[in-house]
């Protein structure tokens, strides 16, 4: 029989970060958060056992140093749950620009993890590839789902997972600003072990980022858009802001970052209602509902940015054994 799955997994973008961890041996988040899965990127990952040793291929180029270094450890979560010790073969594509912030991360490990797992023989239910994800990739524990999903801090291995949060009809879509495809300056891990070790705003942005969550699932309960909206908006400044204050300062913003943050300001007071978010790149996700969102397209682009992706919300994993 063979020991071989593929799975596919949608990227998501948190309305409310994580941006620290609590506990970096476990990646157990220092805050709870909450995303939503996109329909427009995504990462198909086929893995294979019974190798003499792992192989790593990502959009047809082997994966060396640090980035194969990763998938191994990760494949070592898998050995160690499934109690095998043989290697296996992971070739994965992607539809996210790699390393850009554009979550290229989470759908990478939710994919790795459910189609590792499922070829390893293991049939884990979803929490548990939540938690397994997590491991790969924090941002990952929520791709397991599709559309809106919480992913609770926790305060253990057990606790610390994602789950789906029901929209009650908010509609939502995102424009993705493609301000620079380009691999990120400094590595989200780094920068949010920066961030936690060294600027004073880390206390503030957790304290503050705790509130905000609480007050965003009341407002996802409510269906208020509005609300939604400002708080994804300013739990983004937040999190940016807890950045600056590193030393040395992380900023992942470019001129043209600045340029469609006020634009979204700008749509707002014309009516269009849409609000921003940024994740570790200088790319800005506009969350708007659907009826607007060609709209929004539409002058993102008339500002000069040539690359703008829309998107609905995505479905959670799909994993299948080639065996089925
Ligand atoms: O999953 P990671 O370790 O790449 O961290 C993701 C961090 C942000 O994208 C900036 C925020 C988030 O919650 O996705």
């Amino acid at each position: 029989m063979s020991e071989r799955a593929t799975a596919v997994a949608h990227s998501n973008i948190a309305l409310i970060k994580y941006w620290g961890k609590r506990d970096e041996g476990i990646a157990l988040p220092a805050t709870s958060s909450v995303s939503l899965t996109l329909d427009a990127y995504s990462t198909r990952t086929t893995v294979e056992w019974g190798r003499d040793t792992d192989t790593a291929e990502l959009d047809g180029a082997p994966l060396a140093g640090e980035a194969g270094a990763r998938v191994t450890r990760f494949l070592d979560l898998v050995r160690s749950l499934a109690g095998r010790s043989d290697g296996a073969s992971v070739i994965s594509r992607n539809t996210v620009p790699t390393a850009a912030g554009l979550a290229s991360s989470a759908s990478g490990f939710a994919a790795l993890a459910a189609a590792a797992s499922s070829a390893a023989g293991l049939d884990l239910a979803p929490r548990e590839l939540s938690i397994l994800a997590r491991k790969g990739s924090g941002s990952a524990a929520r791709s397991i789902f599709g559309d809106l999903a919480v992913w609770f801090a926790g305060d253990d291995d057990a606790s610390s997972f994602a789950e789906p949060v029901t929209d009650p009809g908010l509609d939502l879509a995102m424009v993705v600003a493609v301000v620079d495809a380009g691999v990120k300056t400094i590595s989200s891990r780094a920068a949010m072990r920066l961030t936690a070790e060294t600027s004073p705003y880390f206390p503030a942005w957790v304290d503050a980022s705790r509130t905000d969550f609480t007050d965003m699932l009341a407002a996802i309960a409510a269906s208020d858009f509005t609300r939604v909206g400002e708080l994804t908006e300013s739990n983004a400044m937040r999190m940016h802001a807890s950045m600056l204050g590193a030393t040395p300062p992380v900023s992942y913003w470019q001129p043209d970052s600045v340029r469609v943050l006020h634009l979204v300001r700008d749509l707002r007071s014309t009516g269009i209602e849409c609000y921003a978010t940024m994740d570790a790149g200088p790319n800005v996700k506009i969350l708007c509902q659907r009826r607007r969102m060609e709209s929004v397209r539409d002058a993102v682009t008339a500002a000069g940015i040539t690359r703008v992706t829309t998107s609905l919300p995505g479905p959670g994993v799909a994993v299948s054994r080639d065996d089925e």
